[in-house]
């Protein structure tokens, strides 16, 4: 029974928690943009794209810490909207999600006040746990954003 209900859990993370998906590849042909390529467009889902936008921005946000430079405030963004951001359809987030999103905040907020390389990556490893529960795929990818310490 357990290994029949870890092998569900796997078919309904795959779409975007699977590293199948890791690097969105832009393999868009212009010459032939018929509807037949619209259906295989993922759908993103809202937390999905929060995600994403998170990913792109803690990029900017390592530059800043790596040149020992302050957070603009332009960076400093709310993602409060993730804990009820409406996941991929069949992936269930149980009340350990919400718990996880509060502690990545509390981490996140500590960044921005305190920039450093510790406390980025201590971000970073609020975003790595969350994501070893519920959406395993993305880890190596999010790894790639942290800086070396002792620096
Ligand atoms: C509280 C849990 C949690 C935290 C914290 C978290 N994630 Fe996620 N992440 C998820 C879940 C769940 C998904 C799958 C969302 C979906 O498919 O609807 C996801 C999806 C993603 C994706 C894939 C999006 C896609 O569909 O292509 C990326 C990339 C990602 N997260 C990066 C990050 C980064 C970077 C951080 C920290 C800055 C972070 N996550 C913090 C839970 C979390």
């Amino acid at each position: 029974m357990k290994k029949i209900s870890f092998i569900a859990i796997g078919i309904a993370f795959l779409m975007a928690c699977g590293s199948a998906t890791q690097e969105p590849s832009v393999k868009e042909e212009p010459a032939k943009k018929s509807t037949k390529n619209v259906a295989k467009v993922r759908e993103i889902s809202e937390l999905a794209g929060i995600m994403l936008t998170m990913h792109d921005q803690f990029k900017e946000i390592r530059g800043y810490v790596e040149r020992g430079e302050a957070i603009p405030d332009s960076l400093q963004w709310s993602f409060e909207a993730m804990k009820t951001a409406q996941p991929t359809k069949d992936m269930s987030l149980d009340a350990g999600f919400e718990g996880m999103a509060t502690a990545f905040l509390v981490q996140l907020d500590t960044t921005v006040a305190n920039p450093s390389i510790a406390t980025y990556n201590d971000a970073l490893n609020s975003c790595i746990s969350c994501h070893q529960n519920y959406c395993p795929g993305p880890i190596a990818r999010i790894k790639k954003l942290k800086l070396k310490e002792g620096k």
